[in-house]
Order: structure tokens, then sequence, then C-alpha cells
């Protein structure tokens, strides 16, 4: 599953994985906790050398949860709630673009999606790590549908949300991932395209078992 930031990925991910008995790995999870990782140690982003240094030191591992997702483990630790703080994002959308930092992680996903069993969410999933997955899915919703779901999201945790930076951090978060040089986001050529703007969880998930149903 592909597609732009807050698109749903993960809730439909997870539901698919949990349907099936499979696992479930959110792939922004590792970037994140590179960007953490970077943040944390105080290396500058534009380092790039102390950036790649830094991803191939991590030591990963990977639990899996009752909800079928797996748990990224940073050199032992898991970083929780920490990993979804927007300078935490924007931090993995940064190192995500230095190719060979992207190209260790790249290869940690392509070995996990080899072993079989799994949905993973991303940006290159179809194009990239699983190029040969029996079923692809790139959604697409329009950023003021984005904005609007990551509002309401950060309301119901009881968090302040300023509806115009949450649209503008989207919109350039959007061009960051769709025009870097190495693996931008784009769909597949035989990728099921959902735009899931009007449509509720339930109605994606609904859709994306229907493809899944063809093939399996
Ligand atoms: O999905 P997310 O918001 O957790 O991802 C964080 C960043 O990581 C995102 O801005 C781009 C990058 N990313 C990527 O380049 N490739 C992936 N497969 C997943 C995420």
């Amino acid at each position: 599953i592909d597609g732009t930031a807050g698109v749903g990925k993960s809730s439909v991910g997870k539901a698919v994985a949990l349907k099936y008995g499979i696992s479930f790995l959110s792939t922004g999870q590792m970037y994140r906790c590179l960007g953490w990782k970077v943040l944390k140690s105080g290396i500058n982003m534009d380092d790039e050398s102390a950036v790649i240094k830094a991803a191939k030191d991590i030591v990963w591992g990977f639990e899996r949860q009752s909800d079928s997702s797996l748990k990224v483990l940073v050199d032992g630790q898991y970083l929780g709630d920490k990993l979804q703080l927007e300078e935490v994002g924007r931090a993995a959308s940064k190192v995500s673009a230095i190719g060979p930092a992207r190209a260790v992680i790249m290869q940690k996903q392509i070995d996990l999606g080899r072993e079989g069993n799994i949905v993973m969410e991303g940006r290159d999933i179809g194009t990239a790590i699983c190029p040969d997955a029996p079923v692809k899915i790139y959604l697409i919703a329009n950023a003021e549908a984005r904005a609007q779901r990551r509002v309401k999201q950060l309301q119901e945790q009881g968090e302040k949300a300023d509806y115009d930076e949450i649209l503008a951090s989207i919109i350039s978060r959007d061009e960051r991932d769709s025009n870097r040089s190495c693996s931008p986001l784009k769909p597949a050529p035989d990728a099921v395209i959902i735009d899931t703007s009007a449509l509720s969880l339930d109605e994606v998930i609904e859709k994306v078992m229907e493809e899944v149903g063809k093939v399996w």
C-alpha cells in the first residue's frame, strides 16, 4: 500500500493484515526512527555522510503486536509516541531523500518483504520494495481532506491543532516526497488507485479487501 502522508494507509493496512492473520509494517516508522536518531544525536541534516553512518549503525528489531503491526525497535529501544511528532516526521522526510541512507533502510524492508505474509505501507512499496507483490494499492486523497483528518485525530488525542499549519506541512511534505530523485512517490504501473477523499475508512478497507479477494 503506497500513498501520500495522512491518506489512511496505516489504518487500512492494519485492518487487512489482521483479517488475514499476517504482519503489518508501516515502513515510514523506520525513516522516522532514523530522523529521531539524527535529531537526538545533534547531527546536522545537511551532513549527509553523518546521516548515512547513523543509518548504517542502527540495529533494527521487529516485534509483532496483537493488532498485527510490527513494532520497530531501534538499537533495542521502542520510541513510541515520539515517532509521531511533526518534527520527527519532517526529519524523516529529509533523511529519506538521502540516497545511501535510504538504500540501507530499503534493503532491510526488501528482506522483510521477501519473507512474505506481510502488508507493507509506505511510498515505494509497489515500485521498489515489493515489485512482485500480488496486490498493490495506491491511496490518494486531496490535501484538504487529509489535513481535516489530522486535525480531528490530534483533537481526539487532546492536542491543539492548527488547520492552516497542518495543511501547509502536508503540501510541503507531498512535494518533497514526490520530487526527490531516489524512489519518488508514484504508483506502480499495476497498482489499483483508490481516491479516499470522500470515503470512510470502512469503505476504503472494503475496496482493498475486494482487490485482495481477487488473488487470495
Ligand atoms: O508514512 P510516514 O509519514 O510515517 O513517513 C515518514 C517519512 O518517511 C515520509 O515523509 C517519507 C518517508 N518514507 C519514504 O520515503 N518511503 C517510505 N516507504 C515510507 C516513508
